[in-house]
């Protein structure tokens, strides 16, 4: 695990960028993973800007995204469809037919699972993983649990996560209870992941990660048996470190 200290948010997101830059650049078809919240927002105004300046090019990139509402329509404005569109896809030159979110709409929320993963096995497997971490060190919609669960899954959300995504919605009331969301399998089997964190509510979550106990009850601490992990920090995601 390598552990890159940054001073804040910007100092952050332009670590991640020159990573995920870099990937491109060696690797114009590389197979991203991405995320959404507030942590990455970020790292892709700077690909955005990057691209608008030196011309990085995605036209070649294939994207799956971590996860998905359960019930959740693509059009909505709180879905991560949605959040992907306007941060991310609809700014840089990726091919729309590339770019991947797991169906929240799914009537079989199982078989749409095994679909995902199939389609990721397909492209080649994730060259690289984009990833935040939840206040309770959960990754993608992975909850703290008794077991890691492996593929792309229905998970329900803990009340922590849904008082914590609470803030993209009008009321608490309306977050949905379900998601669905990679595994740490298909996490672990990213070739290279970087995991982003920054402000004070996420340093616990950084210390169970990065020495914490390997437990599925804090599911990033996974991470430290990754041969290829870069973890950023700000200052404050850092301080109990
Ligand atoms: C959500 C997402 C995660 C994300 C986490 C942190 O629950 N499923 O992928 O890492 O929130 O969000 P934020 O970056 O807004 O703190």
């Amino acid at each position: 695990m390598r552990i890159i200290f940054t001073e804040d948010y910007d100092g952050m997101s332009r670590e991640a960028a020159k990573i995920v830059a870099g990937q491109l650049y060696l690797k114009p078809a590389s197979v991203l993973g991405l995320a959404t919240g507030s942590t990455p927002v970020g790292l892709y105004d700077m690909l955005i800007k990057v691209h608008e300046t030196i011309g990085l090019d995605f036209s070649s990139v294939t994207t799956f995204n971590l996860d998905e509402y359960v019930g959740m329509n693509p059009e909505n404005p709180e879905s991560y469809h949605y959040f992907m569109q306007e941060h991310l896809f609809s700014r840089v030159n990726l091919d729309p037919s590339r770019c991947f979110v797991p169906d929240g709409m799914a009537e079989d929320l199982s078989a749409e699972g095994r679909r995902y993963d199939e389609r990721i096995r397909r492209a080649g497997g994730i060259d690289l993983q984009v990833l935040g971490i939840g206040q309770n060190a959960h990754i993608g919609f992975n909850e703290p649990d008794i077991q890691f669960e492996a593929m792309t899954h229905k998970v329900r959300l803990d009340d922590e996560t849904i008082r914590a995504n609470a803030r993209f919605f009008e009321r608490e009331e309306d977050v949905p209870r379900y998601a669905i969301s990679l595994g740490i399998r298909n996490i672990m089997l990213a070739r290279r992941v970087v995991l982003l964190a920054n402000g004070p509510k996420k340093a616990e979550a950084v210390r169970k990660a990065v020495c914490g106990s390997v437990t599925p009850e804090a599911p990033a601490s996974i991470l430290q048996l990754h041969r290829d992990v870069t973890v950023i920090v700000d200052r404050d995601a850092a301080a109990c470190l």
